[in-house]
């Protein structure tokens, strides 16, 4: 690796790259003691994912390979650097779908060999979560609440690299008990944002869905119950019928995702840390794309006394989170040549 400049070592500017599912996304950060993001550009496959009712690993990893050009260079445009400013890539490597990881994780080979720099793999769980520090000071540790289409769970976060599961739902995870709802009622996908719009006009007591207390399990949740009743739900009722109530069925069905997540907070502070709720001052940090959910945030914020939750901004897929959290870990970095043999994990396996 060739030696850097005192100045350069000072003032980092991480080239952040995000292909783990369906959003391809770019960005350059500046790290001089605080992030700053430069540019961030995103493209996302929604039109086409809608025309399935969900992702395709295989159109997903073709996606990205066309949109990755325009986004870089959108972004050095945006940011006025070329590509000699870069002093690191950040590549989420784990956990995603194969095809598109490997995508993305190609690209910062390619940058990294031709300009001879290192590459922080990113951990995309943890990026999530930690984007909370793009717009906010939040001091470890903190209870952190990972919502997204992929994944459900709770964690006790002590550092940026260390964190422990406290947990996770056993099935579906929220933005999947969203998406999947929302093919039911057809509203489209994906459909957690739809579903928080429609619901803001409902009535979230009218419909009495299941939440799945799981009271014998701290921490666990299951979502596939509740897409069942839904389905049981909508097969009693005419089309006209779920339209006239649409709202309303919105607003319940969100409302019973929502409060699971609130029921097992609680039970998390009160049977795992053994904490009482009321005096529970640590900070709770909501991450992921269902973070964006209205609801949700005023739930959590109202029940607990600590609540951040990531800006809507950095909730969904995007290179802002990668980059943000290889600023965070620099001794992960691996430098020119041996990143080149860097390599996707589609799992995520918990450090023992
Ligand atoms: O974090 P993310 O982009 O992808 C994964 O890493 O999985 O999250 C996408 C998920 C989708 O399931 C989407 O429906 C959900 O986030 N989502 C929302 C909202 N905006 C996005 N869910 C509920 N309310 C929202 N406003
Ligand atoms: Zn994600």
């Amino acid at each position: 690796m060739k030696p850097k400049k005192k100045s350069d070592q000072e003032r980092r500017i991480i080239l952040g790259v995000e292909t783990s599912c369906d959003d391809t996304s770019i960005c350059l950060l500046e790290f001089n003691g605080t992030p700053k993001i430069l540019s961030l550009n995103s493209y996302n496959q929604d039109f086409l994912l809608s025309k399935w009712g969900g992702v395709v690993p295989e159109l997903a990893a073709r996606s990205h390979v066309k949109a990755i050009p325009p986004l870089l260079e959108v972004c050095f445009r945006e940011a006025q650097i070329g590509p000699d400013d870069v002093t690191e890539v950040a590549v989420t490597t784990h956990p995603g779908l194969m095809g598109s990881l490997l995508t993305g994780i190609n690209l910062a080979k390619t940058f990294a060999m031709i300009k001879e720099l290192p590459i922080v793999p990113v951990n995309h769980l943890f990026a999530h979560l930690e984007a909370i520090h793009l717009t906010e000071k939040v001091s470890y540790p903190y209870l952190g609440l990972l919502v997204s289409g992929g994944h459900t769970a709770f964690w006790w976060v002590k550092g940026p690299n260390e964190m422990e599961v406290l947990g996770t739902t056993l099935d579906d995870a929220a933005g999947e008990a969203f998406d999947k709802g929302g093919k039911l009622l057809g509203v489209g996908y994906p459909a957690g944002k739809i579903i928080d719009e429609l619901a803001k006009d409902g009535n979230n007591k009218k419909y009495d869905f299941p939440i799945s207390y799981l009271r014998d399990r701290p921490g666990k949740m299951s979502y596939s119950g509740l897409k069942t009743a839904l389905r049981v739900k909508l097969a009693k009722m005419s089309k006209e019928e779920i339209q006239e109530n649409l709202h309303d069925l919105c607003a319940s069905y969100q409302e019973a995702i929502v409060q699971t997540l609130r029921v097992k907070a609680e039970e998390i502070i009160e049977k795992i840390l053994q904490l009482k709720v009321r005096d529970f001052e640590t900070p709770i940090v909501i991450g992921g794309g269902v973070a964006c959910n209205s609801r949700l945030k005023t739930i959590m914020q109202e029940r607990f006394k600590n609540v951040h939750v990531v800006n809507p901004l950095y909730c969904t897929d995007n290179a802002g989170m990668v980059a943000n959290w290889a600023s965070r870990v620099p001794e992960l970095a691996v430098s020119f040549p041996e990143c080149l043999g860097l390599d996707a994990q589609s799992r995520f396996v918990e450090k023992k």
